[in-house]
């Protein structure tokens, strides 16, 4: 059973004008985006630092759409995770992944986040294999594959992700065979209207894209390339 899932495209804030993030989050969101994708890294599990908890809760209310709540989807490049963790899900975040190396409980972690009601992800980066999701898909709805060194905006995708896309897609339909339970494959870094197809085709599903639409003037003409692009993929 392939689990196709509805695409969703998740602008990075990251590359978006931090002076005026509520009016870039309603902007995005009118010009067609799914998600708001939301980095959060504090220079020393990343050589970056970027936004945090206060700034998630004064998002919040600009993140819908038609009067809906949209999902906010942290990615945490932090560690320790835990003990900021409450404080995410009480800003109003929908979903929170984290990189297994920042924490040295993964399974605690992650039930700790679905315990406070959201939805959990684990971040795997490029050289980090996928044995990490051996024992704890029950606990996770969204797998990231990092296709970047994280910590920038603005890189090149790793090629090497492709096979890495594959070989995830194969792991998450074999257990929605068995457990009924379609876990989302998210992709981060690097994607734009020229290779989101091939990502989508190698069997991602929700894609995040920083600079490609953030950098760029017209929101919406990059936002409907890209679902273009999504349509014609078989
Ligand atoms: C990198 C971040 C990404 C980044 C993507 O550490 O996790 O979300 O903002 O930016 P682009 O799309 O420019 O590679
Ligand atoms: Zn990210």
């Amino acid at each position: 059973m392939s689990n196709k899932l509805p695409p969703i495209i998740a602008p990075s804030l990251l590359a978006a004008d931090f002076a005026r993030l509520g009016e870039e989050v309603h902007n995005v969101l009118q010009a067609g985006a799914d998600w708001i994708h939301f980095d959060v890294m504090d220079n020393h599990f990343v050589p970056n630092l970027t936004i945090g908890p206060l700034v998630c809760e004064a998002i919040r209310p600009h993140a819908q759409k038609d009067g809906q709540a949209v999902c906010i989807d942290v990615h945490l490049m932090i560690e320790p995770v835990d003990r900021i963790i409450p404080d995410f899900v009480k800003a109003g975040a929908n979903l929170i992944s984290f990189h297994p190396e920042a924490s040295p409980h993964i399974d605690r972690t992650l039930g700790l986040i679905k315990e406070l009601g959201c939805q959990s992800g684990l971040v795997l980066n490029p050289a980090t294999p996928l044995q990490y999701l051996d024992f704890v898909l029950d606990k996770i709805d969204l797998v990231l594959l990092m296709s970047v060194n994280p910590g920038f905006g603005g890189q090149q995708f790793i090629p090497s992700t492709f096979e890495k896309i594959k070989q995830t897609k194969s792991i998450l339909d074999a257990y929605a065979q068995k457990s009924s339970r379609h876990i989302r494959l998210e992709v981060d870094g690097g994607i734009n209207t020229k290779n989101i197809a091939a990502v989508y085709a190698a069997g991602a599903d929700t894609f995040v894209a920083g600079s490609a639409i953030f950098g760029k003037p017209d929101y919406a003409s990059i936002i409907s390339t890209m679902r273009q692009e999504l349509a014609a993929v078989k």
